[in-house]
C-alpha cells in the first residue's frame, strides 16, 4: 500500500501583504483541500513527478521549489541523491491566495525526509518549505509555510516563533474562487513599488491593518463573529487601498454580503485569486456558498475553532 503524506491549504484572515514588513498576521488551514505525496522506486535518480502539471522535475532544475526543498533536506542530512521518483497532487488551486505552493512544498518535504528515515520537527519543515517559497514568492514573510506545517491556526509574525490561539467558538467560512491565477510574488513587488514611492502612505495603511489584525485576533478569542465580520470587511478596504484588488473580488464581496455574510475579503496576495466570507451559522454558510455558485465561481466551505 502506498504511503501517503499531505498538507492542507491556508487561508489568511487578518493581515496580508502588512506581514511582509513586520506586522502581525492570521492564517487558519484548510484541512479538507490538500496536497499529497507518495513515493515509489525511482528510474535511476530523484524527481518529483507533478501530475497536475504532468511535470517531472529533477535535482539540476534550480528554478524548481521542489529540487530546491529536496537539495536543501539532502546537503542538511549528508544524503547523496536517492533513486526515488515523489508522486505529487494538489486539490489546491495555484496563484488563488490559498497556499499552494507551500502544501505542495510541505507534501514533498514529508514524503522525501520519510523516505530518508529522517524525522523532522514542525518548524524543520516549516524552515526547509520557506527556503523553497522564496523561489516562488521572491521575499516571503513565512506565514504560508508556518501555518500549512503547523496545521493550526497562529498568529504570526515575521521572524518570531508562531503563537497559537484559541478561537471563542466556531466560525463557518466561505471560500469563493475569482478563477483569476495571480502571482503573489507579482502583487508583493506592486506593494514594494508603491511603498518606494510613498513610504508614509504605505506604511500608515500597514498601522491600520496592524490595528484591524490585533482587533481581529481579540475578536476570535472572544467569540464575537459580528465584530470579525466587520474587521474583515475593514481589512478589504485597505486591501483595496494598498492596490491588491480585483473586480472579480469585489464581485465576490457583495455577492456575499448580499447572501448575508458578517463580513469578507480577498485573502492572500489578492490580484484575482480567492475571498473568504465570514458566515453566521452553518445554515447561512450552505446559503452563501449555493450564492457564489450560483453567480458561477467555485466556492468551497470550511470552519475553525471549537463551539
Ligand atoms: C501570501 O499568502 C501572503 C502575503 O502576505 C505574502 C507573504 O506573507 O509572504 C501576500
Amino acid at each position: 500500500m502506498k504511503n501517503s503524506f499531505s498538507a492542507p491549504g491556508k487561508i489568511i484572515l487578518f493581515g496580508e501583504h502588512a506581514v511582509v514588513y513586520g506586522k502581525p498576521a492570521i492564517a487558519i488551514p484548510v484541512s479538507g483541500m490538500r496536497a499529497s505525496a507518495w513515493s515509489e522506486p525511482g528510474e535511476g535518480k530523484l524527481t518529483i513527478n507533478a501530475l497536475d502539471l504532468n511535470q517531472k522535475i529533477s535535482l539540476e532544475n534550480k528554478t524548481s521549489q521542489f529540487s530546491v526543498l529536496a537539495q536543501t533536506l539532502l546537503s542538511k542530512t549528508k544524503q547523496s541523491e536517492p533513486n526515488l521518483t515523489i508522486n505529487l497532487t494538489s486539490k489546491l488551486p495555484q496563484g488563488s491566495g490559498m497556499g499552494s505552493s507551500a502544501a505542495t512544498s510541505t507534501a514533498v518535504c514529508k514524503a522525501l525526509s520519510n523516505y530518508l528515515g529522517v524525522d523532522l520537527e514542525k518548524n524543520q519543515i516549516s524552515e526547509l518549505v520557506f527556503d523553497a517559497e522564496k523561489i516562488v514568492h521572491g521575499t516571503p514573510s513565512g506565514i504560508d509555510n508556518t501555518v500549512v506545517a503547523y496545521e493550526s491556526p497562529v498568529y504570526f509574525v515575521k521572524g518570531q516563533e508562531p503563537v497559537t490561539f484559541d478561537s471563542g467558538r466556531t466560525f463557518y467560512l466561505v471560500i469563493g474562487d475569482t478563477g483569476i491565477e495571480s502571482s503573489t510574488k507579482e502583487t508583493v513587488g506592486n506593494v514594494r513599488d508603491l511603498l518606494d514611492k510613498d513610504p508614509n502612505l504605505m506604511n500608515g495603511y500597514f498601522d491600520e491593518i496592524e490595528n484591524v489584525t490585533m482587533g481581529g485576533k481579540k475578536a476570535i478569542e472572544d467569540g464575537d463573529k459580528e465584530a470579525v465580520g466587520e474587521l474583515m470587511n475593514k481589512n478589504h478596504e485597505l486591501l483595496n487601498k494598498i492596490g491588491v484588488g480585483h473586480r472579480e473580488l469585489e464581485k465576490l464581496v457583495d455577492v456575499s454580503l448580499d447572501a448575508g455574510a458578517l463580513g469578507a475579503k480577498l485573502t492572500g496576495g489578492g490580484g484575482g485569486g480567492n475571498m473568504v466570507a465570514l458566515a453566521d451559522s452553518a445554515k447561512e454558510q450552505k446559503e452563501i456558498c449555493e450564492k457564489i455558485t450560483e453567480a458561477g465561481y467555485r466556492a468551497y466551505q470550511t470552519t475553525f475553532g471549537e463551539d
